[in-house]
């Protein structure tokens, strides 16, 4: 069995849901207390054991490539002035040289699209995929666990969590077989199903191990939920071919690609923060208090 050495990281959206802050700023630039969310998911498949990092962009993303990068002015004057732990910081973010990797998709024509830019990149292994934009709160990291089902069972991983069912038609969701603790045997997947057709209420959250053959089935293009270039719909052929499990996540996720988690995530960090958290808590209570309604 191959190991999971590369991830892909999409971030080629347009992030309208942001508008006008994403004009210029990529959404996955927005911070979480003081991290980007990207660097969020970086870290998080650091800890999973991933060397290869891929980034699939668009125009205007590069701030997300720079993030990476090192920046020898700013980390000399931090050092000129003794900020030691704003030091350690910025160089938290920096990478192995060759470790980064870009590659555009040209026009936002959905997930599986974005992902199947980075066929050349990925071979013949498997690989991770995260969306920065799910932010996952959790003691162990959720692609760590991903990684260590994927050597037990092989084939694809991907995370789950259950959802009211009134709102299945804004996720992918799987058809369950077999559940064992968190590990869920998977038989089907359907994109954003009508509550009354969802074969279940487990819904994919943005952490996924696949196996390369899948960049086989998104490169014919075929178009899904949305019009967009589902990744669910070539997940789904590799169902039956090789395992394929999900495992329902161990932590809170928080949809950063909406306001209301957006700022929801960014008070649960904060509340877990030593160094803010007793201030947040007084700040909450009195906004709460004061807000009127
Ligand atoms: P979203 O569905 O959140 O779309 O994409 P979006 O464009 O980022 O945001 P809104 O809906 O317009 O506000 C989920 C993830 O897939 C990536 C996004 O960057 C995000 O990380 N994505 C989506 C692409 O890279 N390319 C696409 O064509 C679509």
């Amino acid at each position: 069995m191959k190991p999971v050495r590369k991830a892909i990281f999409p971030v080629a959206g347009l992030g309208t849901r942001f508008l006008p802050a994403t004009k210029t700023i990529p959404k996955e630039m927005l911070p979480i207390v003081d991290k980007p969310l990207i660097e969020y998911a970086v870290d998080e498949a650091r800890a999973a054991g991933i060397e290869e990092f891929i980034f699939v962009t668009s125009r205007g993303k590069s701030a997300i490539e720079d993030h990476f990068d090192s920046n020898p002015e700013l980390e000399l004057t931090l050092q000129g002035r003794g900020k030691e732990a704003e030091l350690a910081a910025v160089n938290a973010t920096q990478l192995e040289p060759g470790q980064i990797t870009a590659v555009r998709q040209m026009a936002p024509l959905g997930l599986g699209h974005a992902v199947w830019c980075a066929r050349n990149l990925i071979g013949d292994e498997p690989f991770a995929v995260l969306l920065a934009d799910d932010l996952i709160m959790s003691d162990r990291p959720t692609l760590v666990e991903m990684v260590e089902a994927y050597e037990e069972h092989g084939g694809s991983v991907v995370s789950l969590m259950e959802v009211p069912r009134e709102q299945t038609s804004r996720y992918g969701v799987v058809d369950p077989g077999v559940i064992n603790g968190h590990l869920v045997e998977i038989r089907g997947l359907v994109e954003k199903p009508d509550p009354a057709a969802a074969p279940s209420n487990l819904a994919i959250v943005g952490r996924y191990i696949l196996q390369p053959e899948v960049m086989t089935y998104l490169g014919r293009g075929e178009t899904g939920a949305g019009n967009e270039i589902q990744l669910t719909d070539s997940m789904l052929e590799l169902v039956g071919q090789s395992p394929f499990h999900g495992l329902i996540l161990n932590g809170r996720r928080f949809d950063c690609g909406s306001k209301v988690g957006f700022l929801e995530a960014g008070i649960g960090f904060g509340l877990r923060r030593a160094d803010i958290r007793d201030d947040l808590r007084i700040s909450i209570t009195e906004l709460l208090s004061n807000s009127g309604d």
